[in-house]
């Protein structure tokens, strides 16, 4: 098979298990894609250098996050003709016009399906499967660390520190936690959201936003008493004739299809008038499952446009198995 260059920047905790997943997926990759990927080079603070390891790729993949040096790197990768797959939330929603123009100048991708919960793939659905819809408002709980740290508080009484501390031991938070409790991770992911659903110039700046640092012991004891559940919640919206993307904590009653959403998931909600509601659910932060989603992107970027899947392989079918009438 013949080899496609992947050039990794940053090595944490996405940038670890990405390097880990491509390695044990690059055969089934390869069947495919008919090319088997490989990392040609890894950037850190102490090692590697950012033009060898361009020279060797065909595809950036960019997990330092926020602005700088991530933002030089990948205007610098896109104006030598590569693609870029990034999960920097912050740098798309706070620099996307230069991005997302320079690309579109170089004719390559950037695809950032990992900088918005995780693994779940809201922004294809909005920006695919629902290009051609009228997206009235677009709801979701975006942040799997303040969603665990609220679960947690709520589920088994640990205080707002101890759960804090089990989000960063697990990996969910970020480099600094701030951006999570104070809901500018969430803002950042809520900019992106409403620059695809409303083809509109968003960026974080824009977004009103509160975290859940004033939460008190009191407020999950409230909402636990009347069967409500605090959640962080992101929201952007239509509103007469301009948009308003926000995100604060609210109660959510049970049958809202955002309040059993609990742990490091993460849902994202899409209103269109037409096709009534779309609800996406799942993991939303952790190193191996935003992984995947950076390892989906960088086979998109290896398919030409529009490519159909290769000729299946013949299976052995099982027939011995009973139906489950019952399931859990
Ligand atoms: N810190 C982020 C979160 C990681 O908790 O959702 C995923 O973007």
């Amino acid at each position: 098979n013949a080899r496609f260059g992947v050039g990794l920047l940053g090595h944490g905790t996405v940038g670890g298990a990405f390097h880990r997943l491509l390695e044990e997926r690059a055969d089934a990759v390869a069947a495919r894609t008919g090319r088997r990927p490989h990392v040609v080079g890894v950037l850190t603070r102490s090692q590697g250098d950012f033009e060898e390891i361009l020279a060797a790729s065909q595809t950036i993949v960019e997990l330092i996050g926020g602005i700088e040096p991530a933002r030089t790197y990948v205007l610098r990768a896109i104006e030598a003709g590569r693609h870029v797959v990034t999960a920097n939330k912050q740098l798309l929603s706070q620099h996307g016009d230069e991005v997302f123009e320079a690309a579109r100048k170089r004719g390559v991708q950037v695809r950032f399906e990992a900088a918005v919960a995780g693994v779940i793939p809201a922004i294809r659905v909005i920006s695919e499967s629902l290009a051609g819809a009228y997206i009235e408002r677009v709801h979701g709980i975006v942040n799997g660390t303040t969603n665990y740290v609220l679960t947690e508080m709520a589920r088994t009484g640990a205080t707002y520190a101890q759960a804090l501390a089990a989000a960063q031991r697990l990996g969910y938070a970020e480099a600094d936690p701030t951006e999570d409790v104070s809901g500018k991770d969430a803002a950042a992911k809520m900019a992106i959201l409403a620059r695809l659903a409303f083809n509109a110039r968003v960026g974080l700046e824009d977004v009103r936003y509160e975290g859940i640092e004033r939460i008190t012991p009191d407020d999950i004891a409230y909402a636990r008493e009347l069967g409500l559940s605090l959640k962080l919640i992101g929201s952007a919206e239509r509103i007469d004739d301009g948009l308003a993307v926000m995100v604060y904590p609210a109660f959510l009653y049970a049958d809202h299809p955002l309040a059993s959403v609990d742990g490091a998931f993460n849902a994202v909600t899409i209103e269109s008038p037409a096709i009534t509601e779309i609800t996406l659910s799942g993991p939303g932060a952790g190193g191996i499952q935003t992984a995947s989603a950076v390892l989906g992107d960088v086979v998109s970027t290896m398919l030409p446009a529009g490519a159909q899947p290769p000729p299946p392989r013949a299976v052995k079918l099982v027939e011995d198995v009973e139906f489950s009438f019952y399931l859990h």
